[in-house]
C-alpha cells in the first residue's frame, strides 16, 4: 500500500522540511502551495517524486479543485500499479503573518490572516475528511503556534487564528474519532527560519533566555514530531496540541 501525505505550504520553510522528511520515511508527499509551478522551490520538489498542486488554501474552489486532482491521481495510480494508493495524512502547514498593533491593524490584514490560517485549515480538512471517512485509519496534523496559547503583542490576528486552529483540532477530533481519523495540532515556539535569522543578535539572545533549552527549534524538530503523530506509534493521541518550544517561559 502506498501512503500519500498532503502537505499544504510544503514548497518552503517548515512545510518543505516536513515534505522532505516524510519522503525519506517512505511516504509519498503531495504538496499544495500557492507558488507558481515554475517557481524554483516548486520545480525542485520533482526530485522527491512529489505531485505539486498549485492552489490557494483560502479559496474553497481552489482547494476543491486541488483535492479532485489528487483523488483522481490516487485512483489512477491504484488502477495502473495494482497497489492501493491512499491519503494517509493531511498536514495543514500553510500560514501567514501580517503583524501590527491592534489599534493600527487594517481590516485586510485581519482578514488575510484569518482566511489562510483558519479558513484554509478548515477547507483542507473538509476536503480530506471526505476521502478519509472511507478509509480504515487516517491522520490530520495542523500547525498552530505557542502564540495561539499565550498571545503575543502585535499579533492579534495571528494569535487568534492559531487559537482557532487549536479549537478546530479539538472539535474535529471528537467528530471523527469514530472513523479512526486522529487529529492533532503542533504549537511551535521559535523555529529557525529566514524570519528568525532577520532578528538582531540582541533580540535573538533575549528570546533564547526565555527558552529552557537556550536555542531555537529546527524545521527538523517539527518534521520529526509530525512523523511521530502519523507513524502509527501515537494512535492513542487525538484532539491534542503539542507544544514544541524547548521549554519557553
Ligand atoms: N517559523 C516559525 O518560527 C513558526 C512558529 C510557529 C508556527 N509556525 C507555523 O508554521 C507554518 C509554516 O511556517 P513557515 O515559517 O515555514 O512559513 P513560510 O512563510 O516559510 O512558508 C509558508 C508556505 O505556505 C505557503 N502559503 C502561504 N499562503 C498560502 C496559501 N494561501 N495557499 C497555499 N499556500 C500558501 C507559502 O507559499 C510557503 O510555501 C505556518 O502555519 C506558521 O504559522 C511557524
Amino acid at each position: 500500500m502506498k501512503k500519500h501525505v498532503v502537505i499544504t505550504g510544503g514548497a518552503t520553510g517548515i512545510g518543505r522540511a516536513i515534505t522532505e522528511f516524510l519522503y525519506h520515511q517512505g511516504f509519498t508527499p503531495i504538496v499544495i502551495d500557492r507558488l507558481e509551478p515554475n517557481h524554483h522551490d516548486a520545480q525542485n520538489l520533482s526530485s522527491l517524486s512529489c505531485l505539486y498542486l498549485q492552489a490557494d488554501v483560502s479559496h474553497a474552489d481552489s482547494v476543491a479543485q486541488a483535492f479532485t486532482t489528487m483523488r483522481n491521481h490516487l485512483e489512477e495510480k491504484t488502477k495502473t500499479t495494482q497497489e492501493q494508493h491512499i491519503l494517509h495524512a493531511l498536514i495543514n502547514n500553510a500560514g501567514i503573518t501580517r503583524d501590527g498593533l491592534a489599534l493600527r491593524m487594517s481590516e485586510k490584514d485581519w482578514d488575510d490572516v484569518m482566511s489562510v490560517n483558519i479558513k484554509g485549515t478548515f477547507l483542507c480538512c473538509q476536503q480530506a475528511l471526505k476521502i478519509m471517512i472511507k478509509q480504515p485509519k487516517s491522520y490530520i496534523v495542523s500547525l498552530a503556534s505557542v502564540v495561539g496559547i499565550h498571545g503575543n503583542p502585535g499579533q492579534t490576528n495571528y494569535a487568534a487564528s492559531k487559537a482557532g486552529v487549536i479549537a478546530l483540532t479539538k472539535t474535529l477530533a471528537q467528530e471523527y474519532a469514530s472513523r479512526n481519523i486522529l487529529i492533532n495540532a503542533i504549537a511551535p515556539g521559535f523555529i529557525s527560519t529566514p524570519m528568525t535569522e532577520k532578528l538582531s543578535p540582541e533580540t535573538q539572545t533575549a528570546i533564547k533566555e526565555r527558552i529552557a533549552l537556550k536555542r531555537f527549534g529546527s524545521t527538523l524538530d517539527v518534521a520529526q514530531l509530525v512523523y511521530f503523530l502519523i507513524s502509527g506509534n501515537a494512535d492513542y493521541i487525538t484532539g491534542q496540541t503539542i507544544q514544541l518550544d524547548g521549554g519557553m517561559s
